[in-house]
């Protein structure tokens, strides 16, 4: 058996680590690719699922960070800094905690999820919640680096997208070959980047491999992608991608180009009601942003665009542990209502309609 030892590792040739470099690693990468029987069914398409909640820390953003904390470390970095809806700034947290090194990390006022924020803090962050949105965060984030002796490990550092597109390489790993079509959650477009980059990267190494069209997916209350100018309120359950001015929308422009792809947006019910369907008929439970590559899919699916036998794969890019909120409610915004009985095994077996153990 083979023991997975991170992106850097296990991709040293590719990401130019030799015997001296500084590594910092949690083990991160080698996530499942999980067959989605219940999304083929319900659009002929052959679906798989790459489940980055996986990652040491419950999201991809674990493959950047470990490239970007190891060559901060490498060049004497003593404090890294990142602006955040969450997740970067649970994975900055760990990773600098590992190091030995300081993160601090800025976030929206009360716009992150419970879980991303107790990770900041359990691994010894240094949270800072500003009055403002995530593109407020991420302005004065590079204002301090540019000033102060701080690391910036937003993914503006190309450092995260080299350590992210090794997504890209584990899927053609795993498929054989790259997928017709990849269906990704959008906020800052990074990720969308670093994709794109990966199987471009396999395409060169192989004539056989082509890159698949990259399809990705903005909460229509902030698309800033899909309406061509920035959203200066951003909106949406979604709040890893709750972002009004994604910092690489040029770069992702030039992807969406080169391989045919496409931008949508989704309203929040559909994102929430992906979320359910998947966790409910997959067996994969990830948070809102996440499932917006599942309701993306259903969308295009309705729309006529992917042909039968298409071979497809969603990227799901966070854990729903992180965010479990939304799962405790029902589609009309209600709690979902406990089942409470007495320690009684007849009492259970009434509740569960079961019979015939006369
Ligand atoms: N999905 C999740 C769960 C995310 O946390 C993010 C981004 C994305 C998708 C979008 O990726 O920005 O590369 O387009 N989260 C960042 C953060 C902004 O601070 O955690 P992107």
């Amino acid at each position: 058996a083979h023991v997975w030892r991170g992106v850097l590792r296990e991709y040293a040739d590719r990401l130019g680590v030799t015997d001296t470099s500084t590594v910092v690693t949690l083990g991160e990468g080698g996530t499942p690719l999980i067959p989605a029987p219940a999304l083929s069914q319900r659009t002929g398409a052959e679906v798989w699922v790459k489940f980055e909640g996986m990652n040491p820390t419950g999201s991809f953003k674990d493959r950047g960070m470990t490239v970007a904390l190891s060559r901060a470390v490498e060049k004497g970095a003593k404090a890294v800094i990142c602006a955040s809806t969450g997740n970067t700034s649970a994975s900055a947290a760990a990773y600098a905690a590992h190091a030995g090194i300081t993160a601090a990390v800025l976030v929206p006022e009360g716009k992150i999820a419970m879980g991303k924020l107790s990770q900041a803090v359990a691994h010894g962050g240094t949270l800072i919640q500003i009055r403002g949105n995530f593109d407020d965060c991420l302005e004065i984030a590079r204002e301090l680096s540019d000033n102060y002796p701080v690391h910036l490990v937003n993914s503006v550092n190309p450092d995260r997208i080299e350590g992210q597109k090794t997504a890209a390489y584990e899927i053609v790993e795993q498929l054989g070959d790259a997928p017709d079509f990849h269906f990704i959650p959008v906020g800052n477009a990074g990720n969308y980047t670093a994709y794109t980059r990966g199987y471009r990267e396999e395409a060169a190494r192989s004539a056989s491999t082509r890159v698949p069209r990259m399809f990705g997916f903005q909460a229509a209350g902030s698309a800033p992608i899909v309406r061509g100018e920035v959203v200066t309120a951003p909106e949406t359950v979604a709040t890893a991608i709750r972002i009004g001015n994604p910092a690489s929308w040029h770069l992702a422009l030039e992807a969406r180009d080169a391989t045919n792809g496409w931008f949508g947006a989704i309203e929040d019910p559909a994102i929430l009601a992906a979320q359910k369907l998947l966790a409910s008929e997959v067996g994969v439970f990830v948070e809102p942003a996440s499932a917006i590559s599942v309701a993306g899919l259903l969308d295009r699916a309705e729309a006529g665009v992917i042909p039968a036998g298409a071979r497809v794969v969603l990227t799901v890019t966070g854990h729903g542990l992180k965010d479990p909120q939304w799962a405790l409610r029902n589609t009309d915004g209600t709690e979902v209502a406990p089942i409470v009985v007495d320690a009684d095994t007849r009492e259970v077996a009434d509740v569960l309609a079961l019979t015939g153990a006369e």
